[in-house]
């Protein structure tokens, strides 16, 4: 199954994405996360990203399309695969569609702003892994460092209020118009996710048919 998730930023994407992917055995994609590693590798795309994600803003077309079309291309896509922030504007859709990729569902995790801003403000990320953390619904187990594998688990720079701010604007302003692109094309399913991460697990699978 070739899955897109789409949602604000803090709406549960990649939390959800990786129950998807331990259920249906196909890897989950996130571009952020891809975008994260570049900028830490001070890679030369990571360079010209940074400066936009730090902002709150959106990384170019041309870089992401680029990103995601390497990446798609690689063997353990054969079977599918889940676009966790991809794509994020009409043309990246466009583009998507042009490459000849075929989406079977678009799930939309609908979750209001102001549950965003608290969930983005308690997000904890570890730096070497990147599992994902909330320091009240889904705190580590030691303060400040990972379970999974002892790195420190900190705020994302762009996890600053101020900055969630423009995020959530530039979502509303550029990403929200990709939920009409794909009503139209019959995809589109929405599943509200403002509940636990488990009881918004249990929607997502049905969604998805696991
Ligand atoms: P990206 O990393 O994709 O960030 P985002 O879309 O802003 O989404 P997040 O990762 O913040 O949220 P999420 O929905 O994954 O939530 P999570 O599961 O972590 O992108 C970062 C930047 O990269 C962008 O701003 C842009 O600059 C650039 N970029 C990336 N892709 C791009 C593209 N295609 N084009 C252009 N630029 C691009 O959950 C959030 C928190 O809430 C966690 O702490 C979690 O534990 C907690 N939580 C989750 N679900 C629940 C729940 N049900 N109840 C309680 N807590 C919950
Ligand atoms: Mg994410």
């Amino acid at each position: 199954m070739n899955l897109i998730l789409l949602g604000a930023p803090g709406a549960g994407k990649g939390t959800q994405a990786e129950v998807i992917s331990s259920n249906l055995n196909i890897p989950q994609i996130s571009t952020g996360n891809i975008l994260r590693e570049a900028v830490k590798n001070g890679t030369e795309y990571g360079l010209k990203a940074k400066a936009a994600m730090d902002a709150g803003d959106l990384v170019s077309d041309d870089v992401v399309i680029g990103i995601l079309k390497d990446r798609i291309a690689r063997d353990d896509c054969k079977n599918g695969f889940i676009l966790d922030g991809f794509p994020r504007t009409v043309p990246q859709a466009e583009a998507l569609d042009n490459m000849g990729v075929q989406i079977d569902k678009v799930l939309e995790i609908h979750v209001e702003d102001e549950t965003i801003k608290s969930r983005l403000s308690g997000r904890r990320v570890c730096e070497d892994c990147g599992a994902t953390y909330h320091i009240e619904f889904n705190p580590t187990k030691t303060e400040g460092k990972c379970d999974k594998c002892g790195g420190n688990a900190v705020q994302r720079k762009d996890d600053a209020p101020e900055t969630v701010i423009e995020r959530l604007k530039t979502y509303h302003e550029k990403t929200a118009p990709l939920k009409d692109y794909y009503e139209k094309q019959g995809k589109l399913e929405t599943v509200v996710g403002q509940d636990t991460v488990e009881a918004t697990s249990k929607l997502v699978l049905k969604a998805v048919g696991a």
